[in-house]
């Protein structure tokens, strides 16, 4: 299978190139990760971010595992290391379940073949199979624009809260990728971009990413959703998950369950859109779903400026879960669907 180059990332064959999120929109560098350590590195400090992004990433750092104990003769000792790599790669976040899903992909593929095939043999399977999940994620994501673009009318404003767009995906984005595609259909679409405390993923990244595609942006701070909607501006609320929960209770960023509260209040659609691959069906609810908490640092600081009293406490959860009946409707590649959440989620796996 022919290597990938997006935006997001490129996987040259013996290497892993990610455009380092960390610092756009004010630089763009990038950061090489030559083994799976210096991956699992990059999922940890949000070099990458995204639920599908993360997913992907972590498929090309297997292969880096792979490619790393090529030259190990005993298959027992290559399987253990290998079972070692994807411990470490599963460590990095807790609450984007392409992560796990990705991982467990790329182990059923080593599994199924190390007994009957070469070292070598598997790990060229191992390369073809991330390569396979991550140009499926553009294809998916296409999918996922074409069905959810139905839900938006010619001259409609989105409000998105993070960024679940090309950035957080190998391509293309889910919640973006519903307005890209709408937009793509010659629909007059306008976002409104939440900045998204304490991470800003909105203000640096959706709205540099949107910028770019001539997509008409404006950026508001979190706490001016509420009014923005009361004043008639959103049609529509779009955003995307990190993990969706067997009874469509869905975890997204931090400050997504308040913006769904305001989009009922205000009688506004609310969108979710996300990949099959984000749904965990062997999660019940919304209450399993684990919230990772991050640095306190993260809430203190912008960029390197302390903004508050150093010895202040700091609750830094960056995740938060939103409850199924503030969900219009959740749109994936196979189709959109609405409550009851839980039936429809089972079908979609049929
Ligand atoms: O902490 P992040 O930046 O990884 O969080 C990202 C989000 O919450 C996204 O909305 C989600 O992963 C969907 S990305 C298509």
């Amino acid at each position: 299978m022919e290597n990938i180059k997006t935006m997001t990332m490129e996987w040259t064959g013996k290497s892993l190139i990610l455009i380092d999120q960390r610092y756009l929109p004010l630089e763009e560098k990038y950061i090489e990760c030559k083994n799976f350590q210096d991956v699992a590195v990059s999922i940890k400090d949000m070099v990458v971010r995204g639920a599908p992004a993360i997913g992907a990433t972590a498929a090309f750092g297997f292969v880096l595992g792979a490619k790393e104990f090529i030259n190990i003769l005993d298959k027992k000792l290559f399987l253990k290391n290998l079972e070692k790599t994807k411990e470490i790669l599963s460590k990095t976040r807790p609450t984007a379940v392409n992560l796990f899903w990705a991982l467990n992909r790329m182990e059923k593929v080593l599994k199924e073949n190390i007994n009957n095939k070469t070292i070598n043999e598997v790990t060229k399977l191992l390369e073809d199979e991330a390569l396979k999940i991550a140009y499926e994620d553009i294809e998916i994501n296409k999918k996922i624009g074409k069905n959810g673009e139905a839900l938006l009318n010619d001259g409609d404003t989105v409000l998105t809260h993070c960024n679940a767009g090309a950035l957080a995906t190998v391509d293309y984005g889910t919640a973006l990728g519903v307005i890209r595609a709408a937009v793509e259909n010659g629909k007059n679409i306008k976002v409104y971009a939440d900045e998204t405390r304490p991470y800003l993923q909105g203000a640096r990244l959706t709205v540099w990413e949107l910028m770019k595609s001539g997509i008409k942006t404006t950026l508001i701070s979190d706490n001016m959703a509420g009014w923005v909607m009361k004043q008639g501006k959103i049609n529509a609320v779009i955003v995307g998950a990190d993990r969706i929960a067997k009874n469509g209770d869905v975890a997204n960023k931090i400050g997504t369950y308040s913006v769904a509260v305001l989009a009922k209040r205000h009688g506004i659609p609310f969108y979710v859109a996300a990949p099959l691959s984000t749904i965990d069906i062997e999660t019940k609810n919304g209450d399993e779903i684990p919230i990772e908490e991050r640095n306190s640092n993260e809430v203190r600081y912008c960029h390197k400026t302390r903004l508050v009293p150093e010895e202040v406490n700091v609750y830094n959860p960056a995740f938060d879960v939103t409850p199924n009946d503030l969900v219009t409707a959740i749109i994936t590649e196979k189709k959109v669907i609405r409550s009851p959440y839980e039936k429809n989620i089972l079908e979609l796996f049929k």
